[in-house]
């Protein structure tokens, strides 16, 4: 069931997000299809569970298939209470857009490699090591759950805006 999704400005999205204490529970499982749900709807590559107004720890992502060199496709994944670190200080600036930001891209720096654990839906343990873009996708639904948007984390302010200022559309050839 696709569910309302909260935009900036409403508190759920500011707030530390709880940890899933019964993953168990027949709620996270129609949570978690409500949140795929959603972000098919809006066609999004992330979500997180404040993003639905539920404060608690749970991320979904995945592309199932590349975008583009710099957006390749990210493993499908629903990722409760969830841990990252850095691995390295390295960091790179791209493009982000937010389901809960809408119109709007920004340059956000991110760390270029993180590993990343948690659980998935059934319980089981997720470990994983992910790099560039993969790595961004984490950190960006990651920060949802510390009441982090993108835009709190953007540097140059040049590179935020309205998506149809910053990438118009090219003019047809022959135009
Ligand atoms: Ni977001």
């Amino acid at each position: 069931m696709i569910r309302t999704v909260r935009v900036m400005g409403d508190p759920v999205l500011t707030e530390e997000a709880l940890e899933v204490r019964d993953i168990h529970h027949p709620s996270v499982k129609t949570l978690v299809a409500d949140m795929w749900d959603t972000m098919a709807d809006e066609g999004g590559i992330g979500i997180a569970a404040p993003q639905v107004g539920v404060p608690l720890r749970i991320i979904c992502f995945g592309l199932d298939e590349a975008q583009s060199t710099d957006r390749p496709a990210v493993p499908r994944t629903v990722l409760i209470n969830p841990k990252v670190e850095f691995l390295t200080d390295e960091t790179e600036e791209g493009w982000e857009g937010c389901l809960s930001v809408p119109g709007m891209r920004g340059s956000v720096p991110r760390c270029t490699r993180i590993r990343y654990t948690g659980f998935d839906l059934e319980g089981r343990p997720i470990d994983r090591i992910a790099q560039g873009f993969h790595a961004r996708v984490v950190q960006h639904e990651f920060d949802h759950l510390c009441g982090k948007l993108y835009p709190m984390r953007v540097k140059d302010w040049t590179k935020f805006g309205f998506t149809r200022a910053l990438f118009p559309p090219k003019d047809e050839p022959g135009e």
